[in-house]
């Protein structure tokens, strides 16, 4: 992420940085847009125009009455999508300070915006191929209400951690899987738990044999990269609220193995390790957030390649619960490395265990490009879960883990098989597998398959992974 410092002062007066001021509909009285551009206060639209003595860039926040802390944040984004035009800007936001529902969340949706909004991945591309013409720009100005100088720089903090942290499940879902393989994503889960201070387990492939984790060990059985199961473990200062269990599914690239995807359906298969992206980032700032929660993050990482030590349809896996999994589709290997990550933290003694994965296609369809599925076996969790997806602009919608489909996944020779009918409810299917590796434990499982990556440079959002499910995570554990 391009390094972008955030200011927050109570006076405009910076002398030659251009001005904008965010207004939304209906325009207040005494806005002088220049009629030409027929300013309507329409999300993201601008328009020159004077302010008294001020010359200023008008900028539309959407309407006032939808003026909750998503379009707060898409505000702070379009405001960081002029800066490659307009060098370091000053954001003038009080003419919004009544339309703030809660101040200090809006506050820090704004500054996620403008954070998020600045975020692309370039590494990987030559001068040459970078936009031309753009101006420097390391620094932003937020003019806000005198009162709420307090709560502003506070605000700015947690959204910087926030911030900071998608960014990081961006980087690592954006890298090709070439050089994102399972040891490296450990390498950078190492690094993180050092400046982080959190204690770090890693298991080998040896230390998987021994330990039994043979579904992530059947996943990874085609692939000359090895794979890795990952634990890191934070601890509050205090007595602990709670112990909680991250779980994320680390898919380097998802070729389907054996049950070969076809070219189209892997071109995006890098991004399959999301679920552990967003574990890891949501573990790196959670001593800085000051969380009271006791929290180890699971890392499932493998590659899903076909070869001919690959695992084939009609196999029979034993995870390290025991438990045995018939594999008539090798393309449905998330559910399969995760069986072991879940069973790691249920024998950890988690007491609520939330999994993330970009788990089914089915998921996709049910529910589009922007919202992911939950399922879980307590109430309670799904509405603190929402809650917090609520708050960090990430929506989720809860879908049934029905026992009359159990039988979708009965198998013929083996505890249950790793695919329900065909065409018939894939997202509950897979839900219903990861559900038999929760124990007691309160679980919720977040199909994040659809909202991990973005296909747009749109909005908070730039074109590949979104880093989804970091900030609803961090909302859930530390607001
Ligand atoms: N990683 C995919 C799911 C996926 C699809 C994620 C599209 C993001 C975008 C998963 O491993 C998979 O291939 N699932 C199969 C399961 C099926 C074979 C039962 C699917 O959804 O088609
Ligand atoms: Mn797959
Ligand atoms: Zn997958």
């Amino acid at each position: 992420m391009r390094d972008l410092k955030i200011s927050v002062v109570v006076t405009p007066e910076i002398s030659g940085l251009p001005n904008f001021v965010a207004v939304g509909r209906p325009i207040p009285d005494g806005i002088g847009a220049s009629d030409v551009w027929n300013f309507r206060g329409d999300a993201s639209e601008i328009a020159p125009g004077r302010l008294g003595d001020r010359e200023v860039v008008f900028l539309g926040a959407g309407a006032i009455s939808d003026l909750d802390s998503s379009a707060v944040r898409s505000l702070g984004a379009s405001f960081a999508r002029r800066l490659p035009k307009f060098g370091n800007s000053v954001l003038d936001i009080r003419y919004l300070a009544d339309q703030f529902d809660e101040v200090s969340s809006s506050l820090v949706a704004l500054f996620e915006g403008i954070l998020l909004g600045n975020y692309r991945y370039d590494a990987l591309r030559s001068k040459a191929s970078l936009p031309e013409n753009e101006a420097d720009f390391s620094s932003v100005t937020v003019v806000v209400p005198s009162e709420w100088l307090d709560a502003a720089s506070n605000s700015a903090n947690v959204a910087k951690l926030h911030a900071s942290a998608t960014a990081l499940a961006r980087d690592l879902i954006n890298e090709p899987a070439k050089t994102m393989t399972p040891t490296r994503f450990a390498d950078v889960a190492t690094e993180v738990a050092e400046t982080a201070g959190l204690a770090i387990r890693v298991w080998d492939e040896e230390d998987a044999k021994r330990e039994r984790l043979g579904g992530l060990l059947g996943v990874a059985a085609g692939s000359e990269q090895p794979p890795r199961m990952i634990r890191l473990t934070y601890r509050p200062s205090g007595t602990p609220l709670g112990k909680v269990a991250l779980v994320g599914k680390g898919i380097t690239f998802d070729s389907g193995g054996l049950s070969l995807k076809p070219p189209g359906g892997m071109e995006a298969m890098k991004t399959d390790m999301s679920g552990a992206a967003a574990v890891l980032a949501t573990m790196s700032v959670l001593g800085a957030l000051d969380c009271q929660f006791e929290v180890n993050g699971y890392m499932a990482l493998t590659e899903n390649l076909p070869s001919g030590t690959a695992t084939k349809p009609g196999d029979v896996l034993t995870t390290r619960s025991g438990k045995t999994i018939e594999v008539l589709n090798t393309d449905a290997e998330g559910r399969l490395v995760l069986s072991d990550a879940l069973t790691l933290a249920v024998e950890d003694g988690a007491e609520q265990v939330v999994d993330l994965a970009t788990l089914t296609g089915a998921c996709v369809v049910a529910l589009g490009g922007e919202i992911a599925g939950i399922f879980s076996n307590d109430e309670t969790l799904v509405a603190d879960i929402v809650a917090a997806g609520e708050i960090a602009g990430e929506p989720y919608w809860q879908l049934p883990l029905p026992k009359r489909y159990r039988k979708h996944i009965d198998s013929e020779i083996a505890d249950m098989k790793n695919m329900g009918e065909p065409g018939a409810a894939g997202a509950i299917a897979a839900a219903l597998l990861l559900q038999e590796f929760v124990g007691d434990a309160k679980w919720a499982h977040l199909d994040i398959a659809g909202p991990s990556r973005s296909n747009k440079d749109v909005d908070i959002f730039a074109k590949g992974g979104t880093g989804f499910g970091t900030r609803t995570l961090l909302a859930w554990l530390t607001d």
